[in-house]
């Protein structure tokens, strides 16, 4: 059995934070009803700042908490549905940036807000056949280009960010994990490159039922893989979409208080970058510690999910 250890994080957000407040000058909406629906209270939004400087910033942060070089790096993965460009890919961008060995596997994935999870499960594939034993996995989101501002069901919910692990295959430690899809395209869907104004499209209600039943289900299903209860794993950590989608999830399983984390209150839904954003926070302020047992899962558009369970 093998698994993923994860050895340093770090994060970046754009210095610009946008308030509920800001966004109700312009738009037919309060703090009250942001607050009440989604828990959050302020996002960062992009102003000169692209995904890839996000990405570099959060990526350098991780290296330096893990103690590793660019040349230690065999594998660099980014997960994001609002890339810079189509192509090269911001792993690729991130090659020169960082000075990654030009062998480094490099590219990015789209799984939406379980995109971070697929990196990780994706790059301790890869770590298998590497040269060398690390790998960089970023989460990284500019959706403030893509949403349409006119629009309050979509553009008070999102916020830009990036998160990053580095990690390396541990053959000693054992991880379970689930995926899962079904396929579509009405629920929740970016507009791409096209004749088209980019936006985000969004049924919330459908997103909702669907986030509630894969959560409560992916962690029922990692609760019997690892073979424990809820109440032996430390942290809980999901993508941050929604607090009451947390709530719930939290509720039914019967968790205790602060099990589940939540941060969405002043960063937003950051897609691909929610989880490793919590993480860093969660390892920064020293409430996740080695050896603690942590749950996460990811959901989004796809529609997508994925979970681990797996020891920090
Ligand atoms: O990361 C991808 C995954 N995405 C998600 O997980 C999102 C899941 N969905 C949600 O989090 C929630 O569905 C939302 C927060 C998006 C919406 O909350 P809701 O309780 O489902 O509200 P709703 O869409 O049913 O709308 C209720 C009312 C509507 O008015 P009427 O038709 O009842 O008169 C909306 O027009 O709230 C109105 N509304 C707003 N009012 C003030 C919608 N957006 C706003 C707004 N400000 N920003």
């Amino acid at each position: 059995m093998s698994a993923p250890q994860i050895l340093g994080t770090g994060r970046c957000v754009p210095e610009r934070v946008v308030t509920n407040d800001e966004l109700g000058r312009t738009l037919d909406t309060s703090d009250a009803w942001i607050y009440g629906r989604t828990g959050i209270h302020s996002r960062h939004f992009c102003t000169a700042e692209t995904g890839a400087d996000l990405a570099e910033t959060a990526a350098r942060r991780a290296m330096e908490a893990a103690e590793v070089s660019p040349g230690d790096i065999g594998v660099c993965l980014t997960a994001t549905c609002s890339p810079d460009r189509a192509s090269p890919s911001t792993a690729c961008t991130l090659q020169g940036r960082l000075g990654l060995p030009e062998d480094t596997v490099c590219f990015d994935l789209n799984a939406a807000c379980a995109g971070f999870l697929y990196g990780v499960h994706t790059a301790h594939a890869l770590l298998a056949a590497s040269p060398r034993p690390y790998a960089l996995v970023v989460g990284v989101e500019v959706l403030s280009r893509l949403l349409d501002r006119t629009d309050r069901n979509t553009c008070v919910l999102f916020g830009d960010g990036a998160g990053a692990a580095v990690l390396r295959r541990d053959e000693g430690r054992q991880w379970h994990t689930l995926f899962g899809t079904r396929a579509d395209g009405h629920a929740i869907w970016v507009q791409g490159p096209g004749p088209e104004r980019a936006a985000i499209h969004m049924d919330g209600r459908a997103v909702f039922r669907f986030a509630i039943e894969v959560v409560e289900r992916s962690i029922r299903q990692l609760l019997d893989a690892e073979g424990c209860t809820l109440d032996q794993v430390d942290l809980v950590v999901c993508h941050q979409a929604n607090q009451r989608i947390i709530d719930h999830a939290a509720k039914k399983l019967g968790a205790r208080e602060g099990q589940f984390f939540k941060n969405m209150e002043t960063y937003g839904n950051t897609s691909a970058a929610s989880i490793p954003i919590a993480l860093d926070e969660l390892a920064r302020s020293g409430a996740l510690r080695p050896g603690m047992r942590v749950l996460c899962v990811g959901f989004g558009a796809g529609l997508t999910w994925a979970g681990m369970i797996f020891q920090w």
